[in-house]
Parts: structure tokens; C-alpha cells; sequence
């Protein structure tokens, strides 16, 4: 792969993919193109495949989603399962057609059962039952997981193909969704605390006990380790995966309490009042952690602390609500 063979990033204003962006231009790859969905919908087949046909790009991020929280993927299952499941087989087939030999797909952690041990590790996927409230969204994720997988299984020797999948843990950073109703835990929290210091709220109420234990990574490193991944050699990706179970995860390894991340936040958005956890509300999971050892012994591992990447995230919300 050289500096200047042309890649393109599916998902490029989205916070993983704007990630990959700016890892990309660091790491000084000069050809990188990008489509918005206005520009490019991913669930229309035709439109994939005729940017594909003229684009030709050598590499491919899959990095666009219907991405959601708890209460959009339990209120819109339809069109997760949809969108996700539309944009994966399109992009995957248009790119194989295209010639495309290199493709990373970007999974979840939601792909593993409900109950799997814990840390979980990449042989758990299909193991058991999925998380009911994500399950059409996991099925979409296992889908192109799955894809890559028999693109590889039926073309690697024909026509050299090499599709990738990671799975990310929670990711947070520059670019996250701070929707109300729609967002994930850290840009909720940092909304809600956010608000309360400026309002000089007393308390801020964080949903559920705060016992939960989760997992976070900042979404740089993220980026990193998908360049990573996608730039190891196919003799090492190989030795460590297997033709049916080739995604590798990526985490941290190890995990917090909400509770914990609740503190952490307090203290770096400078909110003096209280923390009061609604016990009504539902918990969730009791931990999901990731086993990532598998990436870890590939020879990569993350830099960005949490208390670290949570100050630089709320940085970036508060360029962001000034410049609006
Ligand atoms: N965020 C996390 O914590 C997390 C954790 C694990 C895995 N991941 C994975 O990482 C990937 C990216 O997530 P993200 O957090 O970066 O999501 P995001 O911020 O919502 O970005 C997704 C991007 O995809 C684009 N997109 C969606 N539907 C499209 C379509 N039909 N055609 C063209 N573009 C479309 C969106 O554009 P519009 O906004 O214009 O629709 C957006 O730019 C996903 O596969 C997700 O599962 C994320």
C-alpha cells in the first residue's frame, strides 16, 4: 500500500469516521476520498455501485451506520436493521466488483450474547441469545461481519481479496452525538452536567444505580488501531484469526462503573453540585467488557487515558455549542 493510493472513507462526518480521517492524514495517506450522505446514499445499490465503478479506490473504511442509543434502537428497530444491513451488502458487493482488495468493516460490541463471559472474547459471537433492546442492529453487525468473512472464504485466492472486521467497545470523542433522546452515555452525561453547571443546577440525576461496569475507548485510538488493522500484513491477520471468526476487538481491557465515569466527569466539566442515581431506571447489563488481547498481541495497544480523553472531548463540546 502506498502513501497515495486512493482510499475511501464510508461515514467520513461521523465520529469514528472523521477519526479515521484525521489518522489517515497524519499518518500522511494523501489520496483519501469521502462522500456525504446527501452526496452518496449508502442503502441505494445503484448509486454505491456507480461510485464505486468510477472512484476505483484501493481501501475501503466502512465506518457509515445507523448508529443509535438504548431508546432509538428500541423505538426504530426497522430501520436499524434496514439501513445497516442495506449499507453493508451494498458497499461490501460494489466494492468487490470495483476490485476493491482491502476493506474494514467497523462492528460493535453489541454482536456478542447478552450473557457471554466476561471479558468477551471474539469466539462468544453466536454463542447465545443477543441484548433484545439491540438485537436488529447486532444482527445487522453480525451480517457483515459475515460478509466480509465469505467474500474471503469464496474470493481470497480468485481475486485476492482481504476484508477486515473490529469491533469496537464504546467509543467516545470529538464528533459524538449529543442528542437528547439518541446519544450514548458519555455525551449524555457530558450534556447533562454541562447544563447543570451553567444553569447552577444542585444535583445532577444519572439514569439507573450507577453499579453498571463499562468499557470506554477514545475514539483516536480507535482510529488508530483500524489503520492498524487494516495495514497488517495477511500472513499475521490470518495466523491469529480464523476463516469463520476473523474480527478482532477493540478496547481498553479494562472496564468502570457509571458511578465511577459519573465522578470522573464531574470533576472534568467542574460541576459543584451532587450526583443522584435514578434507581427506577433501568441498568442495563451488568458489565460488558472486551477481551482484547487478540489486537494486543498484534503489537497494538491505546494511549489516551479516559480522564485525559474525557477533557479533550469536552473541549470539543464546548467549541462546538459556541460556534452554533
Ligand atoms: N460510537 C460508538 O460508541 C461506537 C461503538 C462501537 C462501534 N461503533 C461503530 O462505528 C461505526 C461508526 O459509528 P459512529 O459513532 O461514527 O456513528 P455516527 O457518528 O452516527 O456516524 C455514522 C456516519 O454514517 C453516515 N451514514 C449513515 N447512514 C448513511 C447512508 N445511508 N448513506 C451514507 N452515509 C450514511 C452518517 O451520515 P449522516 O449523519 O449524514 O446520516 C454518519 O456520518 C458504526 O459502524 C458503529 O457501529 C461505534
Amino acid at each position: 500500500m502506498s502513501k497515495s493510493d486512493k482510499i475511501y472513507v464510508a461515514g467520513h462526518r461521523g465520529m469514528v469516521g472523521s477519526a479515521i480521517v484525521r489518522e489517515l492524514k497524519n499518518q500522511n495517506y494523501e489520496n483519501i476520498i469521502t462522500r456525504t450522505h446527501s452526496e452518496l446514499d449508502l442503502t441505494n445499490q445503484q448509486q454505491v455501485q456507480e461510485f464505486f465503478y468510477q472512484e476505483k479506490p484501493s481501501q475501503v473504511y466502512l465506518a457509515a451506520a445507523k448508529v443509535g442509543g438504548i431508546f432509538a434502537n428500541d423505538n426504530y428497530p426497522a430501520e436499524f436493521i434496514y439501513q445497516n444491513l442495506m449499507i453493508e451488502s451494498n458497499v461490501i458487493h460494489a466494492a468487490f466488483k470495483s476490485g476493491v482488495k482491502k476493506l474494514l468493516f467497523l462492528g460493535s460490541s453489541c454482536i456478542y450474547p447478552k450473557l457471554a463471559n466476561q471479558p468477551m472474547r471474539e469466539e462468544a459471537l453466536l454463542s447465545g441469545y443477543l441484548e433484545p433492546t439491540n438485537e436488529p442492529y447486532a444482527i445487522a453487525k453480525i451480517a457483515g461481519i459475515k460478509l466480509c468473512e465469505s467474500y474471503n472464504r469464496q474470493y481470497s485466492d480468485s481475486h485476492d481479496v482481504d476484508y477486515r472486521s473490529v469491533m469496537p467497545t464504546n467509543l467516545y470523542g470529538p464528533g459524538d452525538n449529543y442528542h437528547p433522546e439518541n446519544s450514548h452515555v458519555i455525551p449524555a452525561l457530558i450534556r447533562r452536567f454541562h447544563e447543570a453547571k451553567i444553569n447552577n443546577k444542585e444535583k445532577v440525576i444519572v439514569w439507573g444505580t450507577g453499579k453498571p461496569k463499562r468499557e470506554f475507548l477514545f475514539v483516536d485510538d480507535m482510529a488508530s488501531a483500524s489503520v492498524y488493522v487494516m495495514n497488517l500484513n495477511k500472513e499475521t491477520y490470518d495466523q491469529s484469526t480464523n476463516e469463520m471468526c476473523s474480527h478482532i476487538n477493540v478496547g481498553i481491557g479494562k472496564d468502570m462503573s457509571i458511578g465511577e465515569l459519573a465522578k470522573t466527569l464531574k470533576k472534568v466539566i467542574g460541576f459543584g453540585g451532587e450526583i443522584e442515581f435514578d434507581s427506577s431506571k433501568p441498568d442495563g447489563s451488568p458489565r460488558k467488557l472486551m477481551d482484547s488481547s487478540r489486537l494486543n498481541i498484534l503489537g497494538w495497544n491505546p494511549r489516551v487515558d479516559l480522564e485525559r480523553g474525557l477533557t479533550l472531548t469536552y473541549e470539543n463540546y464546548l467549541q462546538n455549542i459556541m460556534s452554533q
